[in-house]
Order: C-alpha cells, then sequence, then structure tokens
C-alpha cells in the first residue's frame, strides 16, 4: 500500500483534508495507526462506489446537485473503480479509510465538484450501507457455494443408495444405513444453513443510506430512489438504528458459524473413514498430504483443517457480538471493527465449503468395506426385535431382551448373530424361524427402513430426487 500520494498529508502529518477544518495538527503516528482501516475495508470499494454513484443520481433528480456537477462526479467515480480493479489507485494511511480515500482521489480527478458528493450523507451511513451491501454479496456468493455442495452430495447419494454401512449412534455400530442416506442427511443440513443465509438477506436488504450522521438530513433527499437502485427492499425506517446496528452482520456471522459446524462434523467423519481402522472411503491424492517421516501415511489434512476453521469462524461470531454488546446509539468508531470478523469468516467459509465440495466429490466408497462393517457389532439386533413383534405378536419389551439374549450368546461365541444356527436361537425362543434368520441380512435390514425419511435404497432414490427439486426451487433472489 502506498502511503503518500500528492493529497497524502501524512508526511506532514497535517489535519485531515477532510475533516480537520477545526484541527491544527495531524495525528500521531499512533492514532493514525490505530484508527486507519484502509487496509482492510478496501475491500468494501466497489460498494462504496455503488454507494457514492446512487448517491449523487439521487442528488441530481432531487434538484440538490447541479446536472454538471453530478456528471463529473459520476466519471470520477467509474475512473475510480477502474483505476482500483487495475491495481494502480493510489491507497493511502493517512486517508483513513475507504471513504475518505475515494473522496480525496475523486478530489484529485474532478476537482471542487468532488466536495459536494458529501452533501446529506456521513461516513456513518455511507460504511452501514456499504458494509450491507458487502454482505448481501458475500451471503449470494455462500448459497451458491452451498448449493453446488448440495448438488454434489446428491450426485453421490444417488450413485450410492444401495451400498450398505453402519450407521452410529454414540459412535458405536447401531444399524445398517445406506451410504446414500448418510450424505442426504447432510443436504438437509445445508439445505437449512442456506435457509439461514437466505432469511439474514431478506432483513439485511433495507437502506440505511441517508440516515446521515445519525439524525437525519434536511436536504430533501429520496431515500426511496437511492435504495431502488442499490437493490434495497427499502429505506431503514429509523436513521438512528440505520447507522448504528450491525445485527445483518451478526446474522450472517451466526449463520456462518452454524454452516462450519455442518462442515465441521463432515469433515469429522472424512477424518474416521479414511483411518486405516475404519478404511470407509478413499480420499484421492489431490486431498491427501504425507508424511515427512512415515512413508505409509495419507493424511486427510484438508478435512481436518474444515474441522478446525469452524473455530475461527466461531471466534468472529464471539468477536462481534462482544464488540457490539452494550454500545450506545448511536455510531461508536467500535463499529469499525465490526468488517475484519466478517471478511475472515466469509473467506474461511468460502474455503471450507469448495474443499468439503472437492473432496466429496473424488472420495471413493469402500463398498465391499462398508458392507462387512456394516453388520459387525449385531447392528441387525432390532431388526430381530421388531421381527418377534411383527410375527408372533410379542410385546417390544420381551421381543428387545429375547434378541438381546442372543446378542449375548453370539459374543460369547465370538460370532455374529447371523453365524448362530436356527436350533441355536430356538433354545432362547422356540417360535423362531427360517424367516427370523432372514431378518438378520444387512440388505433386509436396510430395504425394510421404508418409512419417511428412512433409510431404504427406493427411499433414498425418491428422496434425492426430492431434494433435488426442493433445493433448486430456493435460489436465492437477484
Ligand atoms: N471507517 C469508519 C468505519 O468503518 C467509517 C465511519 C467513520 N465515522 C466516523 N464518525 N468517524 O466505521
Amino acid at each position: 500500500m502506498s502511503s503518500s500520494t500528492p493529497t497524502t498529508p501524512s508526511i506532514e502529518r497535517t489535519a485531515s483534508t477532510i475533516w480537520g477544518g477545526r484541527f491544527d495538527s495531524g495525528p500521531s503516528a499512533v492514532m493514525e495507526a490505530i484508527n486507519a482501516s484502509i487496509g482492510f475495508d478496501k475491500r468494501l470499494y466497489r460498494q462504496d462506489i455503488a454507494g457514492s454513484k446512487a448517491h449523487c443520481t439521487m442528488l441530481v433528480a432531487t434538484g440538490i446537485l447541479s446536472k454538471a456537477d453530478g456528471e463529473a462526479i459520476l466519471g470520477g467515480l467509474d475512473r475510480i473503480l477502474a483505476e482500483i480493479e487495475a491495481g494502480d489507485f493510489p491507497f493511502s494511511v493517512a486517508l483513513e479509510d475507504i471513504h475518505m480515500n475515494i473522496e480525496s482521489r475523486l478530489k484529485d480527478l474532478i476537482g471542487e465538484a468532488a466536495g459536494r458528493l458529501h452533501t446529506a450523507r456521513s461516513r456513518n451511513d455511507q460504511v452501514a450501507t456499504d458494509f450491507r451491501l458487502w454482505v448481501r454479496d458475500a451471503i449470494d456468493g455462500v448459497e451458491g457455494a452451498l448449493a453446488r455442495l448440495q448438488d454434489v452430495l446428491i450426485t453421490r447419494a444417488e450413485e450410492h443408495a444401495d451400498t450398505v454401512m453402519p450407521g452410529f449412534t454414540h459412535l458405536q455400530a447401531a444399524q445398517p444405513v445406506t451410504f446414500g442416506h448418510h450424505l442426504l442427511a447432510y443436504v438437509e443440513m445445508i439445505g437449512r444453513d442456506r435457509g439461514r443465509f437466505h432469511d439474514a438477506r431478506v432483513r439485511l436488504n433495507e437502506s440505511p443510506l441517508g440516515s446521515a450522521a445519525l439524525a437525519g438530513t434536511s436536504f430533501p433527499i429520496d431515500r426511496a430512489m437511492t435504495a431502488q437502485i442499490l437493490g434495497f427492499d427499502r429505506p431503514c425506517a429509523n436513521s438512528l438504528d440505520g447507522v448504528s446496528d450491525r445485527d445483518f452482520a451478526l446474522e450472517f456471522l451466526a449463520a456462518a458459524s452454524i454452516a462450519s459446524i455442518h462442515l465441521s462434523r463432515l469433515a469429522e467423519e472424512l477424518v474416521i473413514w479414511t483411518s486405516a481402522q475404519f478404511g470407509f472411503v478413499r480420499l484421492p491424492d489431490a486431498y491427501s498430504t504425507g508424511s515427512s517421516i512415515m512413508p505409509q501415511k495419507r493424511n486427510p489434512d484438508a478435512a481436518e483443517l474444515v474441522r478446525a476453521k469452524a473455530g475461527r469462524v466461531i471466534g468472529d461470531l464471539a468477536s462481534l457480538l462482544i464488540v457490539m454488546k452494550g454500545l450506545p446509539l448511536a455510531y461508536s468508531k467500535d463499529m469499525q471493527d465490526d468488517k475484519e470478523p466478517v471478511f475472515e469468516a466469509a473467506d474461511t467459509l468460502e474455503l471450507c465449503i469448495a474443499a468439503m465440495t472437492g473432496m466429496m466429490e473424488t472420495i471413493t466408497p469402500k463398498v465391499d468395506r462398508l458392507r462387512a462393517a456394516a453388520g459387525q457389532g449385531f447392528t441387525t439386533a432390532t431388526d430381530l426385535a421388531d421381527w418377534l413383534v411383527r410375527a408372533l405378536g410379542t410385546p417390544f419389551r420381551h421381543a428387545h431382551e429375547v434378541s438381546g439374549a442372543l446378542v449375548k450368546m453370539a459374543e460369547k461365541k465370538g460370532v455374529g448373530l447371523e453365524d448362530l444356527s436356527l436350533a441355536e436361537m430356538q433354545t432362547i425362543e422356540p417360535r423362531l424361524t427360517d424367516e427370523a434368520i432372514k431378518v438378520l441380512s444387512v440388505d433386509w435390514s436396510v430395504r425394510s427402513r421404508t418409512s419417511f425419511g428412512g433409510t431404504a435404497p427406493d427411499n433414498v432414490r425418491a428422496a434425492c430426487a426430492a431434494a433435488r427439486a426442493r433445493y433448486a426451487a430456493k435460489a436465492p433472489p437477484r
């Protein structure tokens, strides 16, 4: 970042040309360092220019600004946008933030007319507007990326609608499920994540512009016009609220935190599944790393990092909650510290979604290993109990006991339930038949789980089709 430009007063430490009217001298170096936000809020440049252009257009339309000045300002802002995008804009720390950097450059480019742009506006409503626009774009980006991850998960679920695997509770083998069903659980979680971002966007979409410093303005501005130009649904109804709340950023961070938690759970499963002991899936080389000492290692680093980075995002939410807690109305400079947590969370989440999408697209489930594991740990004991209820009318509690006794017998012999002979089983319940033996297979077990939302392969195929339709219909509004 260049710290001196023709208009930069930092070397002489003269007062800011923008607010220095009542100041005799400039800020100390430490003051400048703690005060400046340009190092991070330069990311708002596109939104800042869009906001300024909307404001300028409205000032001309309402007769507050002459057409000639308006045209000069719009032309200058377009040039600044091009300069920044080309990487040759002279950012200056002495000019504090993105708003003053752009305004100062505008003065270099078009002269005194630049000074009229800030009529009926304050940096307080300016930054609130810019930041809302930025978060709105971030929401749209995250929403699209999550939709793409859902798409990949649904495709893999369709492929593996028949692949049996152990389902767990307490990370103990519980009942057989299908791999497709397991993936669809995440499709649902991500669907709700998208819903949370979507809801946040709806509430966010009001324009603070025209709230001015805090009290509104005496100029005959048209707030509905600027709101409309910027794609907001309406202006914020209260100027104090407009400049001083950051709940839209908090909602973004809260939605990002919950989405990160979902990603971290899937990441944790990948870590477990890729271990030699589980051996459920293989991660491709592209998403694995080796060890510098142990030649056999294939580490799931990307999954571990997705798991870890949820911590950062949650930290970002905690950080902004604490910044905002107890702030009196209206604007306080504390609120300048709202941006870094949001930028970090947005970047982190984007990377985590991309990594997870890449991994889920390319993992290879080890179908035979999953099938073998699906039957380990007496996972069809419930099926046997259910058979006793269905075929013999046994009360479930008693059926549970019978099935439990059979598990005990198998465990003692060191075999699976399906390895017991009918004669052996009949020593515990004489009414058991060959039909009862059938329900002990993992395929029979999953095929029987046909209740709505259950794991049966036909259900999973139908659920995939339903998920595609439901989630395609929930595209973000544009
Ligand atoms: N850089 C400031 C921020 O991000 C802009 C608003 C400054 N307003 C003020 N009254 N000093 O919050």
